[in-house]
């Protein structure tokens, strides 16, 4: 009994000792915001500007002496990159750290479901939690403006409800696991040549009715915990060092509540960073006057340069304050959150989502004598031609570039598919080394492997051929854009000679850029494959083969010519600018925007996909003929699976408004979804729009307007195939 005392006694004590010695910001079970007022109030004003700088390439300080850990982050937007060194760019050769590769994020988009960017976002968000990072440095929603953006890859198209739509529920798929996604480049980064310096001048209707929307949906519906400030200027000041688009837009009209983080060496001046927005400072390469060194860090902008200003009172200590609050704010919903999961690396769930989502997103652009899905038995030759059939193309790239614990090519999944005693490959054309910061020369014989390509292509049953672009500099990657809209390495002639040879030509292209193409007439198929990651060549062989039926569709308009895109009709001022300035001048009409409103037929249009299987469409009707600017319009149509195979159909509603006060874009897409048919089955599609979104951005009164009259609604099963429409009238 009197053990059992004494035992009581020590565990009251001990209790009673924790009870009054554990500090708010440590007990899990107080509220966020009052831990993070407890930590404030416990930080010496050295502690809380230590918190905005970087203290290592990816990460930024923590605050030791109270135990608050520091934020480790990592790319990218399409895998967990693999470690980088301590003060380089250098990897740090870990053996580790090798990730599952997801599709590039246009291959997302062109899934047109959002249920694939959940399924994404977890199993990404799963990736880096194991790999102990708070901070996973995507998605990235830049505007597909113009077709030579080294970056348009990484991002979800040119229009800004579908981008909305799809990068909602990837943030909130990574965010569920302790891991705060960061949407960037905020904001106008839509193009990588001068990135760091030129100043994009634009009007608020193509800003806030264009390029903002998925920034707008990250923070205010997907409450994203971070977003990167981008490398150029907007209207004449520094992107991470901002006004009107840190402070006014995002802190003041969104009411964002997490870290504005800087890309890495985004900030260039410490009172602009300091007032206008800026919470941590990545990847400042100089102390003002020399690169990286030993004691860089003390010197960023925000660190002892802040730091005197603080002190001196030029700048009050409610700055750093406001900081300090977001950045442990941050730290409690990931490196401090107690309720996070563990994740995982690299297994094989999350390969099939990599292949689910690189299939739902492959889009069937062209067959038009059913050569396609291949049937193998039909054939004793089976060419493969072309690099990309066999090319890493996940490393390179720029920031994205991955280090994955596997990567299955076309060659590999196509010879697994048809049987090794029937395939047979031949390179046909061949590239450089990726680099960075220069084209390396392709070190092929052009000449010789174009004829051996051709030769094997002449006696063989069928050609499937694998090109597009790749991840080197000047093609779909970081750093610079592209110099020409063409195919490079001389994919033009080649396929133009195979099509001499060949009748059976199955052309699969892999890129996340349009691209000429001369020798689509005579092409009876064309299959636009994109970056698929991982599991891209199953996924090719997938849907080559029909154990998957194509249900892809354009997340960005390919034109004919690069000259009929809104963004190369004005001059070199309006892309890429001249090396200073820039003017969006197609201003609203980006994208299909453009094409439908200046009557420019596209070669394939926004939305545009293919299937083994064929649709119909009814007749879409409203649920009501008059709406308040408060309600919501419920649409309805038939859609009917009329061929032979289960399919999915990604349809789409676009608005418009024929007689508006100010110059509106032909139509706009307002709603769409992702309907499964089995074959010969119809379903009732319902969608709904609501009369606020019909709006748009008035300048005069700096707010979202719904003129009162008529709106017209279509169901389309692409931005230029229109079904049918419905008349409103709003009040
Ligand atoms: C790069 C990229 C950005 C990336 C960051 C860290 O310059 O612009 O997307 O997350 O730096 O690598």
């Amino acid at each position: 009994m009197k053990k059992l005392k004494t035992a009581l006694l020590c565990l009251l004590a001990v209790a009673g000792l924790q009870a009054q010695t554990k500090p708010v910001y440590l007990d899990n079970t107080q509220p966020i915001e009052l831990r993070v007022k407890d930590a404030l109030s416990r930080m010496t004003l050295e502690e809380k500007v230590k918190l905005c700088t970087a203290q290592s390439k990816f990460s930024s300080h923590g605050v030791p002496r109270l135990g608050i850990p520091e934020i480790w982050m990592s790319d990218g937007p399409h895998g967990v990159r693999m470690e980088i060194m301590w003060d380089s760019w250098d990897h740090a050769g870990w053996a580790n750290d090798s990730c599952t590769a997801f599709p590039a994020l246009t291959c997302l988009a062109a899934s047109w479901d959002p249920s694939m960017s959940h399924l994404f976002g977890n199993a990404i968000g799963e990736e880096a939690r194991y790999r102990r990072k708070d901070v996973l440095l995507g998605p990235g929603v830049n505007i597909y403006r113009s077709p030579l953006n080294g970056r348009n890859f990484e991002y979800l198209g040119e229009d800004p409800y579908l981008a909305s739509r799809m990068v909602i529920p990837y943030i909130q798929g990574v965010q569920e696991n302790g891991v705060s996604a960061c949407v960037k480049h905020f904001a106008l980064n839509n193009q990588e040549r001068w990135r760091d310096r030129i100043d994009v001048q634009i009007s608020d209707r193509a800003l806030y009715e264009i390029y903002l929307p998925a920034f707008k949906a990250a923070v205010t519906e997907a409450k994203v915990w971070s977003i990167m400030g981008s490398y150029n200027k907007i209207r004449g000041q520094y992107a991470c060092e901002n006004e009107l688009t840190l402070n006014k837009i995002l802190k003041g009209e969104w009411k964002f509540d997490g870290c504005v983080i800087t890309d890495w060496g985004g900030a260039h001046n410490t009172k602009e960073a300091a007032l206008n927005g800026l919470d941590i400072e990545m990847g400042t390469w100089t102390n003002g006057f020399t690169f990286s060194q030993s004691n860089a860090y003390d010197s960023y902008f925000l660190a002892v340069p802040y730091l005197k200003m603080l002190r001196s009172g030029e700048i009050p200590v409610s700055n750093v304050d406001e900081k300090a609050t977001r950045i442990l704010r941050l730290i409690f919903r990931t490196a401090m959150n107690v309720n996070k999961p563990y994740g995982s690396l690299a297994s094989e769930e999350h390969h099939n989502v990599g292949r689910t989502v690189a299939e739902q997103g492959i889009v069937l652009l062209k067959n038009t004598t059913g050569l396609l899905p291949i049937d193998a038995s039909k054939y004793k030759t089976i060419a493969v031609i072309g690099e990309n059939a066999t090319r890493k193309l996940t490393e390179g790239g720029g920031s994205s570039e991955l280090k994955p614990k596997r990567e299955v090519s076309a060659l590999q999944a196509l010879t697994e598919k048809f049987g090794a005693d029937k395939v047979q490959f031949s390179l046909g054309y061949g590239s450089g080394a990726v680099s960075y910061d220069k084209v390396n020369k392709s070190p092929y014989d052009a000449d010789k492997l174009r004829k051996e390509a051709v030769e094997l292509a002449s006696k063989s049953d069928i050609v499937i051929f694998v090109g597009g672009l790749n991840k080197n500099t000047q093609q779909d990657s970081e750093g610079d854009d592209r110099r020409s809209y063409g195919l490079p390495f001389g994919q033009n002639e080649l396929i133009a000679e195979l099509q001499k040879v060949n009748k059976n030509i199955v052309l699969v292209m892999l890129s996340g850029n349009a691209y000429e193409m001369p020798w689509l007439p005579k092409a009876t198929t064309l299959v636009q494959g994109w970056y698929g990651g991982s599991e891209a060549g199953h996924a090719i062989a997938n849907v080559l083969s029909g154990t998957v039926n194509p249900s892809g569709k354009l997340p960005f308009t390919f034109a004919a010519k690069l000259n009929d895109y809104g963004a190369h009709s004005f001059g070199a001022i309006a892309f890429p600018g001249d090396s200073i300035r820039e003017e969006y001048k197609e201003d609203i009409l980006v994208g299909y925007r453009w094409f439908d409103t200046k009557k420019i037929k596209p070669l394939f249009p926004f939305g545009y996909g293919l299937s083994y299987t064929t649709f119909e469409y009814g007749k879409i009707a409203s649920d009501k003929k008059e709406y308040t600017a408060d309600e919501t319009i419920k649409l309805s149509f038939t859609l009917k699976n009329s061929g032979k195979v289960d399919g999915k159909e990604a349809v789409q509603v676009y608005a418009s408004q024929p007689k508006a006060s100010v110059v509106r874009p032909a139509k706009e897409l307002k709603a769409f979804k992702k309907v499964f048919l089995k074959a010969g089955e119809t379903q009732t599609v319902e969608l709904e729009v609501k009369v606020k979104d019909l709006a748009f951005f008035n300048e005069a009164t700096h707010n979202w307007t719904v003129e009162p009259g008529e709106f017209v609604l279509c169901n389309a099963s692409s931005s230029a195939d229109v079904k049918s429409q419905v008349k409103i009238q709003v009040k």
